[in-house]
């Protein structure tokens, strides 16, 4: 009798032990449908890749000829790259000597001047095109180096430069007058900081603020307080997604260890919205607005630019409706679903992206432009994900404090540019915004393509980016172009346009003159020469084929 039990009960828990790992097999094998299928979709593959590939670089010679052309072609590359030098060497000197004076000593300088354009080009490129990382002053929408040369400013300083730079001087000048009588007096609030609580809970929405000084801090406080309150361990970003470089946010290639509460989805993707609705351990979805431009995609760099693969398209309404069916699953299932709208919030509309596309968040964070010009990280959220202690539980609390939270001068600079949203003009700039910058971006593209040239724009509003509708090894060549027709771009090149909303339609036609000055020229001097029988498939062969000759055969 008691060997039958015996044998039951083992029968039993054998029978369950199964069905638990089924179940598990079944979860795991929804996790990993519901992964892109690129690198970026598999953080920790991709860290593994990368650090296997070697460095090489393109001799002299094999600069001007990665793709087999005909040696005219070659010739007139080569010649071309010894003017433009003479003319970056001639016309930017002072900022280029300038820059290469400080340049061993900033960490940063050199990681953003290295990784400009793909490897295998970058020390050329940084030898004979050297990049001034300085400048003197900002008017209007331009900037000025050291040297005295005036360049339409399409960096958009990362995001923050909105209004243009005229509007966060004064934000910060008034900011100085209101508080200089407390100064920098951290801890307590100047009382100035009401008024910009009021308006964070009117714009977004959500009960309560939280300040910090940058997008990447908001973002971490947002995830903490979700943790916290759903006692559930894993944040859900999607590929391609950029939160800020905390590793929880950042589990692939530039984090040196693995984000092992992380799940990376694919973007837009119904095997995504299964996850979130069948497993208990996650926390939070994290959204960035901005991969409506080119979902599962990283921010496009020019390092990156190693064929024309780079593809880009903005629709609103799939996109809004992806974020709705998001909303419902993780009402549904109580996660926090947060909008990290550090760089899209308030370019798009006055309520951010959550107006924008129309579906409301449990928390948002902002950052870049609410600061007036100065630091800043916000993070808003409902009453219920925001609180940090517990009424029963004395010492579970959430701990986030920051010297510089709330900073005096940082909330005067808000107020001004919190007041200046109330602006009748502002109301009616945010309603003509993505028409304006719609029509701007079909004229550029009308002109590109009536005169043959392989570059389109894509864009989210005033956000573009630049795709090559040929396969070319050397696309990356536009951005120093670019430049010299008087253009400034921020260290990802052409990959990230970002225009200020008082770009006047004169001051948009003279970039876009410009634009397409630099592009004929880059023709001219036969960068975009193509062998026919080249695809994007083909020239990411061959860049391969580098990779495992040098990695297995060339070793030092
Ligand atoms: C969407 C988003 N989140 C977070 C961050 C990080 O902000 P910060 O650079 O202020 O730390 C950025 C910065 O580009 C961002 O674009």
């Amino acid at each position: 009798m008691d060997s039958r039990y015996t044998a039951l009960m083992l029968y039993a828990l054998g029978a369950g032990a199964a069905v638990i790992s089924l179940i598990k097999l079944k979860m795991r094998l929804e996790l990993s449908r519901a992964k892109h299928r690129s690198l970026s979709g598999h953080s920790r593959l991709s860290r593994r890749i990368a650090a296997m590939i070697p460095f090489y670089e393109y001799d002299e010679r094999r600069f001007f000829r990665c793709d087999d052309p005909p040696e005219a072609v070659a010739a007139r590359r080569e010649a071309a790259f010894t003017s433009l030098s003479k003319l970056f060497r001639d016309r930017y000197a002072g900022t280029a000597r300038q820059t290469a004076d400080i340049k061993d000593g900033i960490s940063d300088l050199q990681f953003t001047d290295t990784y400009r354009v793909p490897f295998q080009f970058s020390r050329l490129v940084r030898k004979h095109l050297p990049a001034g990382a300085l400048v003197q002053s900002s008017s209007g929408v331009t900037i000025t180096d050291l040297d005295g040369n005036r360049f339409y400013d399409l960096t958009g300083s990362y995001g923050v430069n909105v209004f243009g730079y005229d509007f966060y001087k004064q934000c910060i000048e008034r900011a100085h007058k209101r508080v200089r009588d407390l100064g920098p007096v951290l801890g307590s609030y100047h009382p100035v900081i009401a008024y910009n609580v009021r308006r964070l809970q009117e714009i977004s929405g959500l009960d309560e603020v939280s300040f910090h000084m940058s997008g990447t801090e908001a973002v971490m406080q947002a995830v903490r307080l979700a943790r916290y309150h759903t006692r559930r361990s894993h944040l859900v970003r999607f590929c391609g997604a950029y939160h800020g470089w905390w590793g929880d946010v950042q589990p692939g290639i530039g984090n040196p260890v693995a984000a092992h509460e992380t799940y990376t989805l694919n973007d837009m993707s119904k095997e995504a919205l299964r996850v979130l609705d069948t497993r208990r351990d996650i926390a939070c979805v994290l959204v960035n607005p901005l991969q409506a431009l080119h979902p599962n995609a990283n921010a496009p760099a020019d390092s990156a630019l190693v064929d024309s693969a780079r593809n880009a398209h903005f629709d609103r309404a799939a996109y809004a409706e992806w974020l709705q069916r998001l909303r419902a699953v993780c009402s549904k299932r109580n996660i926090v679903l947060i909008f990290d709208e550090v760089f899209l919030g308030f370019r798009v509309a006055m309520g951010g992206a959550q107006e924008y596309f129309g579906v409301r968040a449990d928390m948002v964070t902002y950052g870049k432009t609410l600061g007036g010009g100065l630091p800043i990280g916000v993070l808003c959220g409902r009453k219920d994900t925001m609180r940090r202690f517990r009424p029963d539980r004395p010492a579970d609390i959430c701990f986030a404090r920051g010297t510089f939270n709330s900073h005096p001068y940082v909330m005067a600079a808000m107020h001004e540019f919190l007041q200046h949203l109330e602006a009748p003009e502002i109301r009616s700039l945010y309603a003509d915004v993505d028409r304006v910058w719609n029509q701007r971006a079909v004229a550029l593209n009308d002109r590109l393509r009536g005169e043959g040239l392989p570059v389109q724009i894509s864009n989210l509003s005033s956000v573009w980016t630049v795709c090559y509708t040929q396969p070319s090894r050397y696309n990356w060549m536009l951005q120093y172009y670019l430049r010299a027709e008087g253009l400034a771009l921020s260290w990802v090149g052409t990959g990230r346009l970002i225009f200020s909303l008082d770009y006047t339609q004169a001051d948009f036609e003279a970039v876009a003159d410009r634009f397409v000055a630099a592009a004929r020229a880059m023709r001219q001097d036969c960068w975009w020469w193509a062998d026919p029988a080249a695809t994007n498939k083909s020239i990411k062969r061959s860049i391969l084929r580098e990779m495992v000759t040098h990695r297995f055969f060339h070793r030092a």
